[in-house]
């Protein structure tokens, strides 16, 4: 058994060599708790990242099965709407996924002084909630669907580079994703204001499964109504707070989004099609 001491992660400019390919690690772009993410890219100019998996008090093994599990999910989860694996590989006993780059994330766009948030709600809604539908007609749950996981894609003519490029919104961060039925309520590691009802009060409000994501979803389209994210304690969630905030902007979303936060699962919107109709619906009414 190799231990973690041994793992070594890359440096800006470092060329990895996988199946023939180099790929050139770049700067980091973040470094979260379980990975460091970098920019790279390979010989065909496709803008990458790699996401290298940084141990945890965790074994060779543990590591390994870490990054196989997401991998599998990213291999099995291949959809336009979710970000795209290109490879995988291990390099001097450190683990790596390859995956399409995007440019920014939700957090990026809620930092920006124009308030955009109606007129991109209905495109974000619509992309995200279709990566969330396939997702769950495969039996899945993403179960983290925040600001830092949903990325905007600008598309680049490359023919023509001075032409607008094309914005596409993308899911991400497959690491907690599971199958429905292995969903463990009390493995569930999200921030206070993200926790679902369901999660506080399941014996109240019902068992943890798909609608997590579209809670989730609906929260970050408040968030874009809002033009921030919202800070919830334990007891506002459970006094229903989200949804009586989405109740009070008058806005023609408003009564889609607070469908989708109601506290009670037979009361919430029942699938991601479902809370499309409704969004669909409303923006016609703009
Ligand atoms: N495909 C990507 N394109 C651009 N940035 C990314 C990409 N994947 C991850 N990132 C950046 O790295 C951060 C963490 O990556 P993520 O996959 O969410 O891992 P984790 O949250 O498990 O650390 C993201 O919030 C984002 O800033
Ligand atoms: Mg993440």
């Amino acid at each position: 058994m190799i231990n973690p001491p041994n793992f070594q992660p890359p440096e800006e400019g470092h060329s990895i060599y996988y199946n023939g390919m180099r790929y050139l690690i770049g700067e980091v772009i973040s470094q979260g708790y379980h990975g460091k993410v970098y920019k790279c890219e390979d010989e065909w100019g496709n803008e990458l990242v790699a996401k290298v998996l940084v141990p945890r008090n965790q074994t060779y093994e543990e590591v390994r099965e870490q990054w196989l599990e997401e991998l599998n999910k990213l291999l099995l989860l291949r959809h336009q709407k979710i970000t795209f694996v290109y490879a995988a590989f291990e390099h001097r006993n450190t683990f790596y996924l390859i995956i399409e780059r995007c440019h920014f994330t939700l957090n990026d766009l809620l930092q920006l002084p124009i308030s955009q948030g109606e007129v991109w709600l209905p495109h974000v809604a619509r992309e995200v909630l279709q990566g969330i539908d396939f997702i769950h007609n495969a039996g899945y749950v993403h179960k983290d669907i925040h600001h830092g996981n949903v990325f905007l894609s600008l598309l680049q003519d490359k023919m023509n580079p001075s032409n607008d490029p094309i914005f596409m919104f993308k899911i991400g961060d497959l690491g907690i994703t599971r199958l429905e039925k292995d969903i463990d309520v009390f493995n569930t590691i999200l921030a206070e204001w993200m926790l679902p009802p369901e999660y506080l009060a399941p014996a109240k409000y019902g068992l943890i499964g798909k609608q997590v994501d579209i809670y989730h979803t609906g929260l970050l389209l408040l968030s874009l109504l809002l033009g921030e994210i919202p800070q919830f304690t334990c007891e506002e969630i459970l006094d229903g707070k989200p949804r009586q905030i989405a109740e009070s902007l008058s806005s023609p979303y408003s009564t889609a989004i607070a469908r989708s936060l109601r506290r009670r699962l037979e009361f919430r919107t029942q699938s991601a099609l479902d809370f499309w109709r409704e969004i669909s619906e409303a923006s016609k009414l703009q």
